[in-house]
């Protein structure tokens, strides 16, 4: 077991990628052409998708979970199809070296259960596993756990006791408490596994847990969202933050201000690596990048016209969806400074792109959407990078059955060639490709 404080920094930016429902990011990502709309449920497609971004050195895969049926399903498939533990044991068994990031609510869930859980696929995946602590929201998540929806700030501090409770039961076998001496008999020193018997207000737990250390010690603690109840959990414990943001200069905002919780809380800023969502529209050139975003979007697109007005002060229906903004028209937009994503949606509309287009540029997706070649993209994510903005990217692909392969194939090796990826695995732990410090049980310097 490796006690230094930390591996030496990595040149260049780290990246993790989405992997969901077995489609891919957008709402119709399960018609296209070659999907397998039975992709849903196949752990042989998902294995195969974990695999492809393995090929491409991605640092983790991350799984968003929702607490309930929250979409369309109609149309569109669950944004979430399979509970993420279970679906990343398949995984670590199909991988070797990537990360696997997932995500499980701090407010409807034990201590004692899932810190069982996610140590048992720590040791399952030979130490490349981190736990994305969300407090959760929504009625339908209470509502599915027979409860009412705790108060946000009940929520944190909820959360802030899940994180320590469980890592105090991960660290209660000690690190070297296990002899196995088959010839003395004696399988483990009992006086190093000891019951934590720590209670907070909502989370207590007596421990020990029954199990060793994994080869990274214990699962790295993620944070997703923002704000200053999430910067707060992440400046205490997160090695890894995903942030959703549309601008280098609110992405340096956002770092700095993890970076300070981390220092506030006594840590080394470095050892929290902020990344920026993104969402890439791949083709062989912007023209042919926007055709699959057509294709892909052909019935949520119209659906969304009137939000683009409103996000560009102007009032659109549904019927001019093939004509692009009239002279008047631009002259008289006011981008809603309310949506951090309207000024560059009204300057996709400047270039004089048809309303469709515009859409089909994702200027209402979540995350910032590069349109064009591996190079257009890989020149955001430098620019990025280069700006301080972030430590790397979390890539949300849009349709996994091909577009993981084209990431792989024709972004990541202009990065290499630009010395801002690395081009083999440094390590063989989540932990390690983090570079973040030794940890097993509490931070000794949190209070
Ligand atoms: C990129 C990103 C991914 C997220 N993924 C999830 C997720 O999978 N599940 C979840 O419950 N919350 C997720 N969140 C967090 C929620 O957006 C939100 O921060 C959280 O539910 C707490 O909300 P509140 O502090 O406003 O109550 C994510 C946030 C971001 C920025």
């Amino acid at each position: 077991m490796n006690n230094s404080s930390s591996s030496s920094p990595r040149e260049g930016m780290l990246l993790g990628m989405q992997l969901g429902n077995g489609y891919g990011s957008q709402p119709d990502s399960w018609r296209m052409p070659g999907v397998d709309p039975a992709s849903y449920v196949d752990f042989d497609i998902m294995a195969r998708q974990a695999q492809a971004a393995e090929r491409g050195l991605i640092d983790f895969l991350f799984l968003p979970d929702e607490l309930g049926l929250q979409d369309d399903i109609e149309h569109h498939p669950s944004k979430v199809s399979l509970e993420p533990t279970l679906t990343l044991a398949a995984i670590a068994r199909a991988t070797s070296r990537i990360g696997l990031v997932m995500t499980a609510s701090s407010t409807f869930n034990e201590a004692y259960s899932l810190a069982r859980q996610l140590k048992t696929l720590d040791v399952m995946s030979h130490g490349r596993v981190g736990w994305n602590a969300v407090p959760s929201s929504g009625d339908l998540a209470a509502a599915n756990f027979g409860k009412a929806f705790p108060p946000r700030a009940e929520k944190y501090e909820r959360l802030h006791e899940m994180v320590q409770v469980m890592q105090g039961l991960w660290g209660s076998w000690g690190e070297d408490a296990w002899v196995k001496d088959v010839e003395s008999g004696r399988f483990a020193d009992s006086s190093k596994i000891q019951p934590v018997n720590m209670a907070g207000r909502h989370v207590a737990s007596q421990g020990p847990l029954p199990i060793p250390p994994s080869e990274q010690g214990q699962p790295v603690i993620f944070q997703a969202g923002g704000g200053s109840n999430g910067a707060a959990v992440a400046g205490r414990y997160a090695n890894g933050v995903i942030g959703a943001t549309f601008t280098i200069e609110d992405a340096k905002a956002q770092r700095a201000t993890l970076r300070q919780a981390a220092a506030d809380a006594g840590r080394d800023p470095d050892e929290i690596k902020f990344f920026a969502g993104l969402m890439p529209a791949l083709g062989a050139s912007r023209r042919d990048a926007l055709d699959r975003r057509l294709l892909l979007g052909r019935d949520t697109i119209p659906q969304r016209v009137p939000y683009l007005g409103f996000m560009l002060g102007l009032r659109l229906a549904e019927d001019r969806l093939d004509t692009p903004l009239a002279a008047d028209e631009l002259a008289a937009a006011r981008p809603n400074l309310g949506d951090p994503r309207a000024m560059h949606a009204f300057e996709v509309a400047r270039e004089g792109w048809t309303v469709r287009e515009i859409l089909a540029h994702g200027v209402i997706d979540y995350h910032p959407t590069p349109v064009g070649t591996a190079s257009d993209v890989a020149d955001h994510m430098q620019e990025w990078f280069e700006a301080g903005a972030v430590d790397g990217f979390w890539v949300s692909v849009d349709v996994y059955e091909d577009g993981i392969d084209t990431f792989v194939d024709d972004v990541v090796p202009i990065l290499q060639d630009r010395g801002l990826f690395h081009r083999e695995y440094e390590g063989a732990t989540l932990r390690s490709h983090l570079g973040a410090p030794h940890q097993y049980g509490l931070d000794p310097r949190l209070t």
